[in-house]
């Protein structure tokens, strides 16, 4: 992180010195300001920017939201981005990041819908955090949705994404769709190993893991927790032999 004092000292000089804030001080200091979660100072600069007429620029209006989302403001977030007359895909991806935040994954769903009926096309960022919304409110049909979504509209499987939808359908209990996007990762992560591994084992599928092991050891130098799901598969299956295989190949 950015040590963030020394912005708030050149604002305050300026501010002594009568020179003119501009547009681009002013945001560079609310999102230092939303980095050391001070709401009370996020509330004056908002002010400040008001008088000084910043209203009309909507990357103003994108850094208040984020300032209050980040200073656990929910209400405050929520008020930006209700009166904002202009938005980017930057406000809807920082509202329904507040929303997954803050536990309210329905609501958060119910934005990034109403995002889609306003035509804007998401980042890869929104969708990571929809689908996470989506696992914690066991959402799978939902879930579902939003990874059709992705296909149709041939965005990026890059490892947030790939990673939040394994964790998904892992968490909402299938194991066939998790396989699947799994397979097209063609670099695969521990996290994304770990996960599958993980969710075999949540899912009672100890085989599952264990099938997976040899890929693991030709792809990557196997990681404690990757080795511990293992081991901890191969004692739920008591396959002794197993066990004993799979410490030879380290
Ligand atoms: C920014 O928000 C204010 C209300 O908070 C609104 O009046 C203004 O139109 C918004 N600016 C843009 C560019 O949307
Ligand atoms: C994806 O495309 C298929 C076939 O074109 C369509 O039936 C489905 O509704 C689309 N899903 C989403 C979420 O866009």
């Amino acid at each position: 992180m950015v040590f963030p004092e020394m912005d708030f000292e050149i604002f305050i000089q300026m501010l002594i010195l009568g020179v003119g804030v501009d547009l681009t001080t002013l945001v560079s200091v609310l999102v230092a300001c939303a980095n050391i979660g001070s709401l009370s100072l996020g509330r004056a600069l908002h002010a400040f920017g008001v008088k000084a007429s910043f209203s009309g620029e909507v990357v103003f209006n994108n850094t208040l939201l984020d300032m209050y989302s980040k200073c656990g403001n929910l209400n405050g977030a929520t008020e930006v981005f209700v009166k904002m007359g202009e938005t980017t895909i930057v406000s809807w991806t920082s509202i329904i990041a507040t929303y997954v935040r803050e536990g309210l994954y329905d609501d958060a769903i119910g934005l990034f819908d109403e995002m889609q009926s306003n035509c804007v096309r998401p980042y890869i960022y929104t969708v990571t955090s929809i689908v996470h919304a989506c696992a914690c409110s066991n959402s799978l049909d939902k879930g579902r949705d939003v990874h059709n979504y992705v296909i149709n509209n041939s965005l990026v499987l890059n490892f947030p994404v790939a990673n939040a939808l394994i964790n998904m359908y892992t968490k909402c209990g299938s194991m066939e769709e998790p396989r699947l996007v799994f397979s097209r990762i063609p670099a695969k992560d521990v996290v994304s190993w770990n996960m599958m591994i993980g969710g075999y084992l949540q899912n009672s599928l100890p085989n599952g893991a264990l099938e997976l092991f040899p890929d693991i050891v030709k792809q990557l130098k196997p990681h404690d927790i990757t080795m511990a799901c293992v081991l901890s598969a191969c004692a739920g299956l008591a396959a002794l032999d197993k066990g004993r295989e799979i410490l030879m190949w380290i």
